[in-house]
């Protein structure tokens, strides 16, 4: 019950005055994966919860889940027996959408169809308040249009969670076209009160996160079509010397392709093709096969007994060291890098301005491939090779390095052998404009910057959103800065211009930023 407030007259279009942040009544409908998670960190802040389902075994398998994880949670000591049972008590089972009259606010988590979801708010507008709440849970339909066809459009926001929900502890707060602001003030707040950190955004494709994720699944698959490397390869640098949590085919795997590619079709084609999102035809072919990743027991890796196999091993860092090295000072910044590390590892390079007729020669390419370095200083592309020093170079976990195509494999076995003889393992590539490591780095820096540019979200709300709703090490801007603007900028226009790919455009975000040397965190 709404405890004898008052209420406040609604205009068609918009609530009048800003709906109380004081919510203590929430309905769920839909109590899924994602309706129970919200239940449960609703009933924990102390609201009292409704929950709705047109199933009403889902309702009560709901209940059950919740008293059983608040009874983990007792058993483990994180709440006391007292607030498990006073907790689950604040949870009431309806039998009708009726019974959800008296609620504050209503979350619906129902399947995502813009369809059943219209007609869920037409439902819904005859029985709550005018001045309640309707929150929708979706993760790809448009607010805006979920709104339409509603009398009151403006009480009708995003409220997009992370499954799961008690876990991921952020939470998109969208405002549709028609929606009044004070409704997403009061989803802001509301969020606070059950301990999710919620980030603010415009209604547009994949809000924020399911956007900004773009970078890393879609480059991924982009450079593994190229034939750069394997998969595990790729994860393996993602991981180990970009330092993520998981590479872009580890967490596809994780997500499953039936999922993820769906979604990658989907924000292309509600940017109208815009090529930064291209689906892969790769992701495309193995979700057809059925090679959708863990849950189906294979993926881009196979998971016999449920653990992940490597579908190639590693090779062995080689014993073969070079006769002498030159390193090219076309990148001045690389080339200091490279002979800080040699002089670590006990070689000390040539100091000609052009290499010795035996040396092994090392470029450091910002967005180039190795190939176009050979050819632009005039070098002998047999014993070129690349190392990628954009990624942490020295202190680090893995290093990279990538041949030409002419380049002989005694040369190539020398710089594996080289640059890995202080026990760092080392990632041989095939040549790539911008490695494996810059093309991902880049083009995540470069849509997150494209979504501030755009104004979807505060730059603040971008990184935070990304590292906690996508578990990158930091924010993507801030990932920028660490790197550095103006090398982010060189990258993409040399990727730009090698490939002639349109989607490595900088955003005018970064290149004005990176030009005017501001912060991309800079508003
Ligand atoms: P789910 O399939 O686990 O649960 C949906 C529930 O809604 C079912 O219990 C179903 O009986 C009920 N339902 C369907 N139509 C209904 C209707 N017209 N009225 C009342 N109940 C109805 O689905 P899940 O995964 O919980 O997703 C729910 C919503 O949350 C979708 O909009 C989805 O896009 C969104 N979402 C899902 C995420 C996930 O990882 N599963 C993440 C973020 C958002």
């Amino acid at each position: 019950m709404r405890g004898g407030r008052s209420r406040r007259p609604c205009k068609a279009g918009g609530v009048i005055r800003p709906p109380r942040p004081d919510i203590q009544t929430v309905g769920i409908i839909g109590t899924g994966a994602m309706g129970r998670g919200i239940a449960q960190i609703a009933a924990q802040a102390g609201l009292t919860v409704n929950l709705y389902d047109a199933n009403p075994q889902a309702v009560e398998a709901a209940r059950q889940y919740l008293q059983d994880t608040l009874d983990k949670l007792a058993a483990k000591g994180r709440i006391s027996p007292d607030d498990a049972s006073a907790t689950l008590a604040r949870v009431k089972p309806c039998g009708k959408l009726e019974d959800l009259a008296g609620c504050d606010a209503v979350v619906e988590a129902i399947v995502e169809r813009l369809d059943v979801k219209r007609d869920l708010v037409a439902k819904l507008e005859a029985i709550v308040q005018p001045d309640a709440i309707i929150a929708s849970n979706t993760s790809s339909l448009s607010i805006t249009a979920i709104a339409v066809g509603a009398k009151h459009p403006g009480r009708i926001a995003g409220y997009h969670f992370f499954n799961p929900v008690p876990l991921m502890k952020v939470v998109e707060v969208i405002d549709g076209l028609s929606g009044d602001g004070a409704v997403g003030d009061a989803l802001m707040e509301l969020s606070r009160r059950m301990g999710h950190t919620p980030v603010r955004c415009k209604d547009m494709p994949g809000f924020i996160v399911n956007h900004a994720g773009r970078g890393m699944n879609i480059e991924g698959l982009k450079v593994a079509q190229e034939g750069v490397a394997e998969y595990a390869d790729i994860d393996d640098i993602m991981r180990e010397q970009a330092g993520f949590r998981m590479g872009p085919f580890e967490l596809m795997d994780l997500t499953g392709l039936d999922v993820s590619h769906p979604v990658m079709e989907s924000i292309y084609s509600q940017f109208y093709q815009e090529p930064r999102y291209r689906p892969s035809p790769i992701a495309a072919l193995r979700s057809v096969g059925g090679l959708v990743g863990r849950k189906a027991g294979a993926g881009f890796y196979s998971y016999p007994d449920g653990r992940k196999t490597r579908p190639t091993p590693a090779a062995p860092a080689p014993a073969a060291r070079p006769k002498s090295v030159w390193v090219s000072r076309a990148c001045e910044h690389g080339h200091t890098l490279v002979t800080n590390l040699l002089s670590k590892l006990g070689t000390t390079p040539e100091t000609g301005t052009l290499p010795s007729a035996d040396a092994l020669i090392v470029v450091t390419p910002l967005g180039l491939d190795a190939t176009s370095c050979a050819l632009q200083e005039g070098l002998d592309a047999t014993r070129t090779v690349a190392v990628d020093t954009l990624l942490p170079f020295e202190a680090t976990k893995r290093r990279t390095i990538m041949t030409t195509p002419a380049t002989t494999a005694t040369d190539r076995d020398a710089a594996h052998g080289l640059f890995a003889s202080d026990g760092v393992p080392v990632t041989v590539i095939r040549d790539s404009a911008g490695f494996v490591g810059q093309r991902v780095i880049c083009s995540i820096v470069n849509i997150a910057s494209d979504i501030a540019q755009q104004r979807i979200a505060t730059p603040s709300d971008i990184d935070l959103a990304v590292n906690l709703g996508l578990g990158y090490p930091k924010g993507p801007l801030a990932l920028g800065d660490a790197i550095g603007p103006q090398r982010i900028l060189e990258c993409l226009r040399n990727l730009e211009r090698l490939t002639g790919d349109m989607s490595y455009r900088p955003s005018p975000w970064l290149w004005r930023r990176a030009g005017l040397g501001l912060s991309l965190l800079w508003d």
